[in-house]
């Protein structure tokens, strides 16, 4: 059966819930999250909010560090729009409950951090746990909301334009952009339910699952950038992602992150010697932008053949690390390293996707009625390389818009709320006796994306991995017609899009900018490539 709802909302992280509980105001608003609400990239998310609170910093000196940072392809007209906006958004959600460290009695008197590539203290924080502060509170902000329903363990399969419905969203006779919902596996059940919906909301997050040694949770499959390319929007910069310079090494330590506020605190980078090398790198040191940071890693380990580096704050006081990083403490200590008295092994590793589904000032895609915000969004913040903490401020701000936007757009939909689409089509398919294939495909493109697609590039890897990720896609393709869907089939296919994507763009940007590094072009070529990478479906 079909069913029907106002606002259909991808995705229950920061993004999806700030403009969930907007939506709810005016229409019926349904979640799909893949697993539990709260389990989303923002819970993990340690640093902070980036916005300009502090008395010596202003919205010219955060643009122009945001500028700075996205080496030269940021959209300056966005990063002015979000910069100013930004403490509006943060006070709403300190209004709704999220408990940031203060620094004085004011309402809005916030503790202010220090991060990579920022010329001023405006890192708003919650400890070393902002994100799951801001999760926690919009979490309880929507279970509450009896406009909105939500539904755990369902993973949206595709997304459904007007011509796509003719059969699985596949087979597209008649190509029109306009979305009307989508198709979402209900996994407690195993059955793929039709939604319509007046409105779709991509948030649905990032990607750098599709590289072997990431700090995401498992979740992050690009799934909504592999939809909404499928469904014809057109994706953008594909090719800057971003590597987080100090995830922790350990062989139990899975996704693990080292917050870029430890280096904001005065944490210094080392080597197995003990001996510092970020100043050869830059004159940032430690506080480089984080493109600097990570090659520079990269560079050390290939040099010296070390596994990792090492990040050292020993030398502040002991009361001060325990009581500002709790969480990274303890984690550290639940593998026999204690911070404040031994550096802790860092390595980089896949962290942000600075490109995705291309919107407009508001998250508007190219496909009307559909929106997509957040990491899985593409609006120009970023440019080539994101600053620190710009990221839940983007969704912030852009969840707020995108609402402003979509209502005006829900408010002309009118009649067409009641069409019938067509159910999923399963006929010819069969569970399928042969898991192995996909579980061999997702480490396959992990470890190719790694090792060919990294931080360090060259024409002839990507070349390499391009023939690779073809075959897997013709695989994928003809397991996908065969067999019943599953949720691991689902996130293979999108990853293995994801992998198509990114190397399709890095192998265009013939230069290095930013995140970009390609060793045949190791300058940024203004005259040719001050333009952002476009890639749209074909059909
Ligand atoms: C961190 O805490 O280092 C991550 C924050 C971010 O990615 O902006």
């Amino acid at each position: 059966m079909m069913k029907k709802t106002d606002f259909l909302v991808i995705g229950s992280g920061i993004a999806g819930l700030s403009y969930a509980l907007r939506a709810a105001a005016v229409g019926t608003v349904t979640i799909v999250t893949k697993k539990k609400i709260q389990k989303s990239n923002t819970a993990l998310a340690q640093g902070g909010v980036a916005a300009v609170f502090g008395e010596m910093d202003s919205f010219d000196l955060h643009t122009q560090d945001t500028l700075g940072a996205g080496d030269g392809l940021c959209k300056e007209e966005v990063v002015k729009m979000v910069v100013e906006n930004g403490p509006k958004r943060i006070m709403e959600l300190a209004g709704q409950g999220a408990r940031f460290n203060m620094d004085g009695q004011g309402e809005y008197d916030f503790a202010l951090g220090r991060e990579g590539g920022h010329s001023a203290k405006r890192i708003v924080f919650a400890q070393d746990l902002t994100g799951k502060e801001i999760e926690d509170t919009l979490v309880a902000k929507v279970e509450n909301n009896e406009n909105i329903t939500i539904l755990e363990d369902h993973i949206a399969v595709n997304l459904i334009s007007f011509s796509s419905s003719v059969r699985n969203g596949l087979v597209v006779t008649q190509h029109e952009d306009i979305c009307c919902g989508a198709y979402v596996l209900n996994n407690k059940t195993g059955k793929i339910e039709t939604f319509y919906s007046g409105i779709t909301l991509l948030a649905t997050g990032g990607a750098s699952k599709v590289y072997l040694y990431t700090s995401n949770p498992d979740i992050a499959t690009g799934d909504g950038i592999a939809m909404a390319y499928r469904a014809g929007a057109s994706v953008a910069n594909m090719e800057f992602v971003q590597f987080h310079p100090t995830c922790l090494f350990h062989p139990e330590a899975k996704n693990f992150l080292i917050s870029e506020a430890v280096r904001g605190e005065g944490a210094l980078l080392i080597d197995e010697n003990g001996n510092r090398f970020m100043d050869e790198y830059s004159k940032d040191g430690e506080l480089a932008c984080r493109d600097v940071v990570a090659r520079a890693i990269d560079n050390e380990l290939k040099k010296t053949g070390a596994a990792s580096v090492f990040l050292d704050i020993s030398h502040r006081d002991e009361a001060f690390i325990k009581q500002r990083f709790p969480n990274i403490y303890a984690r550290c200590m639940e593998y026999g390293i204690d911070m404040t008295k031994d550096p802790i092994p860092v390595v980089p590793a896949a962290h942000y996707m600075c490109g995705g589904v291309a919107t407009d000032l508001n998250g508007k895609t190219d496909i009307k009625r559909l929106y997509a915000v957040g990491e899985a969004a593409c609006t120009g913040l970023h440019g080539a390389n994101r600053l620190a903490s710009n990221s839940l401020l983007e969704a912030l701000v852009y969840s707020h818009n995108a609402y402003k936007s979509s209502l005006e757009e829900f408010k002309t939909i009118g009649s067409k709320i009641d069409m019938e689409l067509d159910p999923w089509d399963e006929t010819n398919t069969q569970d399928s006796d042969e898991a192995i294939v996909v579980s061999h495909n997702w480490d396959e493109i992990r470890r190719l994306m790694w090792n060919y697609v990294g931080i360090v590039r060259s024409d002839k890897r990507l070349q390499r991995a391009k023939r690779r990720i073809e075959n897997i896609q013709q695989e994928i393709n003809e397991y996908y017609w065969d067999f019943t869907v599953t949720a691991d089939l689902i996130e293979l296919r999108n990853l293995a899009t994801v992998a198509e994507l990114i190397i399709q763009s890095a192998l265009m940007r013939k230069e290095s900018r930013g995140l970009h590094y390609n060793i045949e072009y190791p300058d940024r070529d203004d005259v040719n490539w001050l333009k952002h990478t476009i890639l749209k479906k074909a059909y």
